[in-house]
């Protein structure tokens, strides 16, 4: 038994366990997944090989890879009773609500996967083929957009881009959602996949960890991030209010979204890819506003508080370019990262060994008890 240690505020810089998927070198800004940098996967890779990537281990060759496509679309049909079913939810809800709902009532329809220890890379590319499917169907019913229909020529991010819009993205969008997803694929022990890992480690299955994934993604401190920056733009509204806006946030010690991270202490390498796709995106629709907004956003928060920008920071300007609501943001980002999250169930159930932490206690001991009828 080892003595408990000094309290680790929010786990920070706790090793939790070992894990061959992800390593982020927060000092130098950069994030490799099985040994490939970010970068070189942003600029050269495809949603759907890192995902191979992240369940295999290693990179596909071009017949694993047209397999694995062809997998991915043959798994995005919904379950036609999962479909009434979403058809019957509120249309008032958050679409992460939504996808935490449809992911946890898809668990009752297979039950092959959700049985303890059972779970299986054939479960982790459902999930991620589905979400897309489980986010168009309910989006697609609130906006008055046509049902979804089979789109087998179109990968991920474009079906994503259909399933959410109802029209076919261009080439250049195309390719900034890919490499969205792509950055968005994993990030080592972030909360949403300690809370699948945890999950996992109970020997639970891979739909309840992901269910309790989804639940973690939502909050504003982590995937829900990306839509209150997009707030912060609407807020500020003109270049010349930046300064005001912002540092009367800094005042009052509000946080300003998508800056600041506990692992990253220079600027996230996902942040500067993202800009760069902002700028290209504001580009081709004609409205550098976004942009330009940020930038100053970057230039003024950096100056004050020393916060260089996170993922989130960029990636809601792309996404509203490109006519994607700002609640869809988070779902989007977990279209993606739920490849990292199944990679690290099956890495959990691997190197499996219960995640129980301990407190250390600051309440009283030893009360007398006092039976209600004398308590006041
Ligand atoms: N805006 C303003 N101040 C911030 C900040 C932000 N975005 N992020 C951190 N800080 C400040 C804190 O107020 C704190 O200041 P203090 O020491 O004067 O109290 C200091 O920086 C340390 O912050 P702390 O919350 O302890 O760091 P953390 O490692 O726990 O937080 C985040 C990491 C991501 C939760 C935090 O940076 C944050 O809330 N960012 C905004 C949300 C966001 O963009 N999330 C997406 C992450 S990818």
């Amino acid at each position: 038994m080892v003595e408990p240690a000094e309290v680790q505020h929010g786990l920070e810089d706790v090793v939790a366990l070992e894990s061959r998927i992800c390593f982020i070198d927060g000092k130098q800004g950069r994030l490799i997944y099985e040994g490939y940098d970010i970068r070189d996967l942003a600029a050269r890779s495809t949603f759907e090989e890192v995902a191979y990537l992240l369940w295999y281990g290693r990179l596909p060759t071009a017949t694993q890879l047209s397999e694995l496509t062809r997998r991915l679309v043959e798994l995005r049909r919904l379950p036609d009773a999962l479909a009434t079913e979403i058809d019957e939810l509120p249309v008032t809800a958050h679409p992460m609500d939504i996808l935490r709902t449809a992911v946890s009532a898809l668990a009752l329809r297979e039950p092959s996967e959700t049985k303890p220890g059972e779970s299986s890379i054939g479960g982790a590319q459902r999930l991620t083929a589905v979400l897309p499917s489980i986010l168009g169907r309910f989006h697609r019913r609130r906006a008055g957009l046509p049902p979804l229909r089979d789109r087998p020529e179109l990968s991920h991010a474009g079906y994503l881009v259909y399933a959410l819009l109802d029209r076919d993205p261009t080439e250049l969008e195309a390719r900034a959602i890919d490499v969205a997803l792509i950055l968005h694929a994993d990030h080592e022990l972030n909360a949403s996949t300690f809370a699948a890992r945890v999950t996992a480690s109970t020997l639970s299955d891979l739909y309840s960890a992901v269910t309790s994934a989804i639940g973690t993604l939502k909050g504003p401190l982590h995937g829900g991030a990306n839509e209150r920056v997009m707030e912060l733009l609407d807020e500020i509204g003109t270049v010349d209010r930046v300064e005001e806006v912002v540092k009367g946030k800094l005042s009052r010690h509000e946080r300003i979204m998508g800056f600041g991270h506990r692992v990253y202490k220079v600027e996230d390498p996902r942040a500067t890819i993202l800009r760069e796709w902002s700028r290209r995106i504001g580009d081709a629709h004609g409205s550098l506003r976004y942009y330009e907004l940020l930038r100053k956003v970057e230039e003024v928060v950096l100056r004050e508080k020393g916060l260089y920008p996170n993922v989130d920071l960029y990636s809601g300007s792309v996404y509203s370019l490109l006519g994607i609501p700002h609640d869809l943001f988070t779902p989007v980002f977990a279209s993606s990262r739920v490849a990292g999250w199944t990679a690290h169930v099956l890495e959990e159930y691997h190197d499996l060994r219960l995640i129980r932490p301990t407190a250390k206690y600051v309440g009283a001991i030893d009360l007398p008890y006092v039976p209600i009828a004398q308590r006041h």
